[in-house]
């Protein structure tokens, strides 16, 4: 079995203590940052913008997955390739222009990502899988940290799986919400490529020892 990209939810880390958080992802053997945008408008929470990720990118020493949980989400690509985000992921229930938008992530030189809420079948990305480079599939309702894995994940894994390896598309498969080292393994055997996790990390005696368990 291949080992799973483990992107570290900032959302759950001590923003008191940013830059020891940081550092430990940077030590540990996790691979991205994921940082969840949140506009009080698509979810019900409100997160954190701009300053805190230009200030989490000049500590960063791996890549940034940037989830937008944002209306209108086209409004800000440019600014969040000035901030250094590396994948770039709207919501398809954000993007009214979804093929335009992913369209003009690229043309930032982001990697394109597309979220998919629990209740949204994955149908709806097969005309534009070609576009997309990671498909975001929430196993839980966005904008909370430490709410429990929706089970469904597992059947919706599979059947994105399928579409993507049908369509010959290099799509990587990431898994958000909900995800610790009892259902890592099963999601990896259904498809999964991404782990994100918030909680299971940051809320653990010793983060990296539960970064290297999701490994
Ligand atoms: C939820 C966010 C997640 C969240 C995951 O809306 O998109 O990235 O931080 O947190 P856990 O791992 O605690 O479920
Ligand atoms: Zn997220």
């Amino acid at each position: 079995m291949s080992h799973p990209i483990i992107a570290p939810s900032i959302l759950a880390a001590d923003f008191a203590n940013l830059e020891k958080e940081i550092k430990m992802v940077n030590e540990s053997d996790a691979d991205w940052f994921h940082l969840d945008v949140m506009d009080g408008v698509f979810v019900p929470n409100i997160s954190f913008g701009m300053p805190v990720i230009e200030a989490i990118s000049r500590h960063a020493k791996k890549p940034l997955d940037v989830h937008l949980m944002i209306v209108q989400p086209e409004r800000y690509v440019k600014d969040f390739a000035l901030l250094g985000a590396d994948v770039l992921t709207v919501h398809y229930e954000a993007s009214t222009h979804l093929h335009r938008t992913l369209q003009a992530i690229k043309a930032e030189g982001m990697k394109a990502g597309v979220a998919l809420n629990p209740h949204t079948n994955v149908s709806v990305l097969k005309d534009t899988l070609q576009d997309i480079d990671l498909v975001c599939m929430m196993s839980v309702n966005p904008g909370f940290g430490g709410q429990s894995f929706i089970k469904n994940t597992y059947t919706k894994v599979k059947e994105l799986k399928k579409m993507i390896e049908e369509q010959g598309a290099s799509t990587q498969i990431e898994i958000d919400g909900g995800v610790t080292n009892k259902n890592a393994a099963q999601l990896v055997d259904a498809g999964a490529d991404v782990l994100v996790a918030g909680s299971f990390v940051f809320k653990a005696d010793d983060p990296k020892a539960a970064i290297k368990s999701l490994k």
